[in-house]
Parts: C-alpha cells; sequence; structure tokens
C-alpha cells in the first residue's frame, strides 16, 4: 500500500509517497480502505512541527487526517462496524495516515457513511464540520434570536459554521472577501466585505467567530453584546493573551468535536451540511497538491485526493 509520510518535520520537500503495510486492527480499532482523504490546513501544520510537544519522536510519520472509506476488518471490542460498512471520520493526530490507500483509525473517531452523502463529500466534512460544530453549538449556543458574527464565511469551517447556525435559527451576519460576497448572501445571509465600515451599524453580537485568524481580538470584542463571546480557532500566544484576560475568549479545536460526528453525518444526509469542493485528485498527486495548498498557490476550496 501506498501513503504520504515525512521523515523529519519541514517543508513540502519533506513529503514522500511510500510504500507501507498496513497492521492489523487493535482493540477499539478498524481497519479501512480510504476512498476519499480530505486536505486540511492542519494536516501540513502538524508536518510543519507545529504539534511536536506532543507527538512522539518515531518517523516515519504519516499524514492526513479526514477520510472516507470501507471498513475491512474490526479489532476486538468493536461492536459499531463490521466488514464493508461505508464511514468517514478524522484520524487523530497522533497517529494520522488518511493520505494513504489504508489506514487504521480508532472505531471512535468513526461513523457510518449515510448511503446518500459522497465518499468525497463526507471526507470533506469532518474537520470542518466539528469545528464549526464546537463553535457554533457549544461556544456561540446557537439559538433563535442570538445573533451570531461569523468573519471568514466563505472557507470550509465558515460555511459549516453559517449551514449549523441557520439549522438553530440563529440571526448569522458574515463577513468575507468581496468576490465571495454573492455566494454568501446565495445562503440568505447578510454579508459584508473584509474591511466594509457598513458593519459597525450592526447591533452588538452574542458571539463573534473569527475562522480565519486575521479578526483582531480587540475589535471582535467590542463587537460583543454583554456576555458575548469571541471565538477562536487560529490562536497564537498574543491573541490568546489579549483575549483570556477579558473572559469572554474561546478557544474551538475540531478535537472538542467527536460528541458531534453524528449530528454532521445527520445534517449531512438531510442536505443541509455540504463542503465546496475544489478539485478531486488521485491520491498519487497528493504531494504536488499539498505543498501548491500550503503555498496558497492551490484553488479556493477543498482539495480531495482519491484512492
Ligand atoms: N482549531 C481547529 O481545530 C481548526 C479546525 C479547522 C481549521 N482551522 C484553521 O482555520 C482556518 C480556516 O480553515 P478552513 O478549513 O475553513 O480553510 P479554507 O477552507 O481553506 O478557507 C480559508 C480561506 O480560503 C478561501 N476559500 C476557501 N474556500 C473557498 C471557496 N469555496 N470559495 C472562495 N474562497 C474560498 C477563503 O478566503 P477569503 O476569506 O480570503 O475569501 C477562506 O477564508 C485555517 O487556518 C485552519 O488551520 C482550525
Amino acid at each position: 500500500m501506498k501513503r504520504v509520510v515525512y521523515h523529519r518535520y519541514g517543508g513540502p520537500e519533506v513529503m514522500r509517497f511510500e510504500e507501507f503495510a498496513l497492521p492489523a486492527p487493535g482493540a477499539g480499532e478498524v481497519q479501512v480502505a480510504i476512498k476519499a482523504a480530505a486536505l486540511n490546513a492542519f494536516d501540513w501544520k502538524v508536518r510543519q512541527g507545529m504539534m511536536k510537544l506532543v507527538l512522539n519522536r518515531r518517523f516515519p510519520k504519516a499524514m492526513g487526517s479526514d477520510l472516507s472509506g470501507i471498513v475491512v476488518a474490526v479489532g476486538p471490542g468493536v461492536a459499531d462496524f463490521t466488514a464493508g460498512d461505508a464511514v468517514f471520520g478524522s484520524v487523530d493526530v497522533k497517529r494520522q495516515g488518511a493520505f494513504a490507500e489504508g489506514v487504521v483509525a480508532k472505531a471512535a473517531e468513526l461513523i457510518r457513511k449515510p448511503a446518500s452523502v459522497s465518499f468525497v463529500q463526507a471526507a470533506a466534512l469532518t474537520i470542518p464540520g466539528l469545528t464549526a460544530a464546537v463553535a457554533i453549538l457549544d461556544r456561540a449556543k446557537a439559538a433563535p434570536g442570538r445573533r451570531i458574527l461569523i468573519y471568514g464565511a466563505i472557507g470550509a469551517v465558515g460555511a459549516a459554521a453559517i449551514q449549523i447556525a441557520q439549522t438553530q435559527g440563529a440571526d448569522i451576519v458574515a463577513v468575507g472577501s468581496a468576490n465571495s460576497l454573492r455566494q454568501i448572501a446565495d445562503r440568505g445571509v447578510r454579508a459584508y466585505a473584509y474591511g466594509d465600515a457598513a458593519l459597525a451599524q450592526e447591533p452588538a453580537f452574542d458571539a463573534v467567530f473569527d475562522t480565519v485568524g486575521t479578526l483582531v481580538v480587540g475589535k471582535g470584542l467590542r463587537m460583543l453584546r454583554r456576555g458575548g463571546v469571541f471565538i477562536d480557532i487560529n490562536p497564537t500566544p498574543a491573541r490568546a493573551a489579549r483575549g483570556f484576560i477579558t473572559g469572554r475568549y474561546r478557544l474551538a479545536f475540531a478535537t472538542m468535536g467527536s460528541k458531534h460526528l453524528p449530528l454532521i453525518a445527520s445534517l449531512a444526509e438531510q442536505g443541509l451540511l455540504t463542503v465546496a469542493i475544489a478539485q478531486e485528485a488521485p491520491l498519487h498527486q497528493a504531494i504536488d497538491l499539498i505543498a501548491a495548498a500550503e503555498r496558497g498557490t492551490g484553488p479556493r476550496g477543498k482539495t480531495v485526493f482519491l484512492t
């Protein structure tokens, strides 16, 4: 079997497409033949070394988190799946390995793929969907009448956040680049371009969710009502330091969201949660396409690798 690996942390040049032997699944694990795997910025940030303090020092390390595929074998204690099940989910950061023909994942990280959801959509949904669910449901507490600003509304997380907030009946205002405003407005959401001064006329918000990490924290905090929260998924030490002293700054991570996997599957099945796919490509092209995305020269939207 083939997979994308790296033998040391670094830039795109450290990636290799190598043969490996897929191990048998251990207790609580599932062996999956991968059909589709979706690229997230997280994947190259891990390869660059962002998580090295929490990862072991063994190399090579496999790349890739979000996947869909078919269960080939289940380990002891796995009751939720049997061979032949179509599944999707995200392999945790300590093992990764979704950019491959097969992977061994924890059963708890996977869920059955609804038949009406394609393997490509299912693979693309997990990290964006879980991150948005944590932000919109757990942090913003979306509900009818609650006002939520989604800053960076056209990316995978931003678009998922709009869709999830809409299912809760929240009052959504979106901010995005000028050339994406029509697409955002097509979702039935009031949209402003980055930097549009007219945004200041909007009444205060119960939650401001910055999906891109470019909204100055102090500015986001000033848009909040009393009791409102600023939600960040791209924290830096400076942003967190500025935010936490206020008591109104909250973080959201995909890893906090596994309890929302059934919701993500259900919304996708109902057609209420989709991700914009920019390109589908065979797995053997993954290294070139990851490098392009990382350099900012890839297409705008999700890249999915097919086996
Ligand atoms: N904390 C966590 O667990 C977590 C989880 C997921 C992501 N993140 C981080 O959050 C950030 C956003 O993630 P993401 O997955 O939403 O990134 P993404 O889909 O690549 O979106 C990033 C930007 O690319 C442009 N773009 C993406 N899709 C587009 C489309 N269909 N049409 C037009 N433009 C599009 C938009 O730029 P403009 O806004 O300039 O138009 C968008 O804001 C990344 O830095 C990522 O690392 C964190």
